[in-house]
């Protein structure tokens, strides 16, 4: 049987990915530099997914390093065509998400994401991997001037991190778009077969509380930060503005809990896998919106905390409202969301109280 390389397989939507996908029955490869995520994460995806030590080998396989080393990467391919476990799909987690840093550090977002992608496709070109689902973000349409937002929608990042995102988009547009000669003056249609998937604001965690949203540093974004108010390890939470044209003044956004996510990834790749040569793009998220108001009122009704806060000015680059049309995705996957923002609020915490225990113990 093939397996399935996962880069960044240890991150947070990797992670509960590798989760689902194993419980479906597929053989796992993960490389991941462990840049953003813990290597003890590997042993809950394997708890969870309930392999016997002695079989773990076979279906789950750990490469620790970075998919800008094209050696490495080529031997991964190498040794699992060597074994009878030919890589036959890749999904593409591993890459920096950091809005804020990206400002900071935009080499080092256009090396990893741009750079990285770009030698990852290269190595499964030369090995005839032609399957291959890629994580970009709802971040290519930049400030969207209609709602809820179709991939239709004009692509317009406005931040070196969505910039990334929407140059691989183009790349892969057009490794899809190419026609191979296999004969002289014979051209035959590309043979890959590619899905791009638009994440919206990915939140929430297993529900078992065994793996969740873990970010080094100081988090950026809003559920993180209310999570670790309710653990007391912040005061309180910025709330960047009351008066966007939304309804209560605060942000909305639509938040997808991270299970959903992972079975969008599935229903993706079994896609591709059955289907012809294609590009797909879809948006994955729910369809609703919800303000920073809103969740904070769930999260307190849920979890029984309060969450303190104060309004502070609009953050630059942020836009009043992002919801996404997810009728594309019901079309082509079957697929549409089936978790609530209570879900949402309950698994997050259970993972977030769950890891203060851990880390007292
Ligand atoms: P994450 O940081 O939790 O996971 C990314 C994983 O990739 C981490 O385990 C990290 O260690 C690894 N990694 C980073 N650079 C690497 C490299 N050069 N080589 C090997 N491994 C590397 O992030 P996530 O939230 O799970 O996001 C996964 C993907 O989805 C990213 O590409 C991100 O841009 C995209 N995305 C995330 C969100 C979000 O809000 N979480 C939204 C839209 C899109
Ligand atoms: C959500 C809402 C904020 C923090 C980002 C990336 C996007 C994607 C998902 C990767 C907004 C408000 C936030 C805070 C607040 N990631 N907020 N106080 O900005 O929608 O999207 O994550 O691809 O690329 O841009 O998510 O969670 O930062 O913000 O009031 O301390 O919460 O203004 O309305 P965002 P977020």
């Amino acid at each position: 049987m093939g397996s399935i390389l996962i880069t960044g397989g240890a991150g947070f939507i990797g992670s509960h990915t590798c989760v689902v996908l194993l419980n479906a029955g597929y053989n796992l490869i993960i490389i991941d530099n462990f840049s953003n995520s813990s290597p003890s994460v590997i042993s809950s995806i394997a708890k969870l997914a309930k392999l016997e030590d002695k079989i773990t080998e076979a279906r789950l396989q750990l490469v620790k390093g970075d998919i800008r080393d094209k050696e490495l990467v080529t031997q991964i391919f190498e040794i699992a065509k060597r074994k009878g476990t030919r890589i036959i799909a890749v999904i593409h987690f591993a890459g920096l998400k950091s809005v804020h840093e990206s400002i900071q550090k935009p080499l080092l977002y256009w090396d990893v994401n741009t750079s990285g992608t770009r030698k990852l496709l290269e190595v499964m070109n030369e090995f005839s991997c032609k399957v291959l689902v890629f994580s970009s973000s709802a971040t290519v349409y930049g400030d969207p001037c209609v709602i809820p937002i179709d991939e239709t929608s004009p692509i317009n990042p406005i931040n070196p991190y969505g910039k990334t995102k929407a140059a691989v988009e183009m790349l892969l547009a057009d490794i899809s778009n190419c026609q191979q000669r296999t004969k002289p003056f014979q051209k035959s249609p590309t043979d890959w077969r590619i899905a791009i998937l638009r994440y919206f604001n990915p939140v929430g965690a297993h529900p078992s509380g065994e793996i969740g949203e873990d970010p080094k540093g100081i988090p950026n974004n809003l559920f993180p930060l209310i999570n670790q108010v309710a653990e007391g390890k912040r005061d309180l939470l910025h709330i960047f503005g009351n008066d966007w044209p939304t309804i209560d003044g605060t942000g909305v956004r639509d938040y997808i809990h991270v299970m959903d996510l992972a079975e969008g990834h599935k229903a993706a790749l079994e896609k591709l896998l059955r289907s012809e040569p294609q590009l797909l793009t879809l948006n994955l998220g729910s369809g609703k919106g919800h303000s920073v108001l809103e969740l904070i009122h769930c999260f307190e009704e849920v979890t029984g905390k309060k969450i303190s806060y104060q309004i502070a000015n609009r953050r630059a680059g942020d836009s009043a409202i992002s919801i996404a049309s997810p009728k594309l995705a019901l079309k082509y996957l079957n697929w549409s969301t089936q978790k609530s923002l209570k879900d949402i609020c309950d698994d997050g915490w259970n993972w977030q109280s769950k890891n203060i225990y851990k880390n007292k113990f």
